[in-house]
Parts: C-alpha cells; structure tokens; sequence
C-alpha cells in the first residue's frame, strides 16, 4: 500500500484528481463527508487529508510515502525528504511587504513579523541586515498597521490582502509552488511502486500543463 497525504482543501483537491486521472482513484474520496481516510485496495493506494503545514510532518517520519507540501513548508521546515517535482500551481511568493513608502535607513534593529522565522531569519542574513523577529501565527497583515512591526514577511497569491489593507510588496523573497515529498526509506524500498506513481503524475502535469 503507498500512503499519500493530501493537504486539505482545494490544492489536495487538485492534485487527487491527477492521481485519480493516473489511475490511481478512490472516488469517496470527493464525496462530502468527514473522513479523513480512503483507500482503493485494489490499486494499492491510500489517501488521507492533512492539514497542509502538516504534511512534510507525515512524509518525513514515514506516515506518508508521498506528499504534497508547499516550497514555502520545505523551506522553512527543512524536513528530510525527496521533493521530486513542482506541480507547477500554488504559485505564490514569498515577500517582504509593509507601507509603500516605509524606508529601511539601516540605523536600527528591523522589526520583522511573519509566520515563517527560519525563512525570515535566512534571508536577513544573507543580506547581512541585522532584525527582530515577531513570530506571529495569522493576520500578518496587522503588524506593521498596529506598529507591531516595520515589516512583514509572508505569503503573496493575488495581493489582495495587502491591497484591502494599503500595504504593498517591498521585495520578492522567493517563489513558491507545490511540490510533491517522498518519504526516504519509502523511496529506498518501495522503489518500483513509487517510481510509477511519480511517472505518471509528470505525465498528468505535463499533460495539464
Ligand atoms: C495567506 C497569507 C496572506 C494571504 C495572501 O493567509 O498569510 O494573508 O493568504 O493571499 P492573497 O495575496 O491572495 O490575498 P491565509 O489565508 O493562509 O491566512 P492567515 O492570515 O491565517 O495566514
């Protein structure tokens, strides 16, 4: 049996219908209800949701064969595990964001707040800035209103959020996408069964592409 952990929500959503398209489907799985387990025995396959920030959490320590994370999770967390392909969707980017004209003379200590510290902390750091982390974990946006902070670093889909709330994208940290997670010893001794999975979901996404 491969366990696959799904991120909840639409993205999960998205990316069954791939496996289901690959062959791998288990259709209960869309049906509007509570479980949060569904497999097809008869295919090998096993699927569960999980929250999304949790989802390199399964794969790392083995719960999951493969997942679907965020590169903005894979790089904050760091987790050991393979990322073997970019969805190509999830597109976002991570940014540094804050009032249009709010201007980093350099003479003090910045005042960052943000979800994501490692990622945070590791580009501050290679520009050599010296800052102050304010670990929040939602709402980012209020900080730098409630001078809470200078700036933020988070997440960027359509820029709404920033928009209905006069602030804007100062600097680009990194782009993000879905990428799909395999688990390490999986990979070793499932081979074969994880492989085929893997090529044909590139055969799904290139074709979707
Ligand atoms: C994320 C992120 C931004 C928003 C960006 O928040 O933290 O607030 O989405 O999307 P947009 O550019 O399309 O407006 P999320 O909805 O995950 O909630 P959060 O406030 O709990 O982080």
């Amino acid at each position: 049996m491969i366990n696959v952990a799904l991120p909840k929500g639409r993205l999960g959503e998205k990316v069954y219908k791939l496996f289901a398209a690959a062959g791998y489907e288990c259709p209960e799985i869309l049906e509007n209800n509570r479980k949060l387990i569904f497999e097809n025995t008869e295919k090998g396959v096993r699927y569960f949701w999980v929250k999304p920030s949790d989802v390199s959490i399964y794969v790392e320590r083995g719960a999951a064969d493969i997942g679907v994370a965020g590169k903005d999770i894979l790089l904050e967390y760091q987790p050991e595990v393979y990322e073997m392909l970019d969805w190509g969707f999830g597109k976002c980017r991570m940014a540094v964001a804050g009032y249009k004209d709010f201007y980093d003379d350099g003479t003090r200590t910045l005042r960052v707040a943000t979800k994501f510290t490692n990622i945070t902390k590791n580009y501050y750091a290679s520009k050599g800035r010296e800052i102050d982390i304010i670990k929040l974990n939602g709402s980012i946006e209020l900080a730098p209103i409630l001078s809470l902070s200078d700036v933020i670093v988070d997440i960027v889909e359509t820029g709404t959020t920033l928009k209905e709330n006069n602030l804007d994208v100062l600097e680009t940290v990194v782009p993000i996408s879905a990428r799909l997670i395999v688990n390490k010893a999986s990979y070793t001794f499932k081979t074969a069964a994880i492989s085929e999975i893997v090529r044909q979901i590139k055969e799904q996404v290139t074709q979707n592409d």
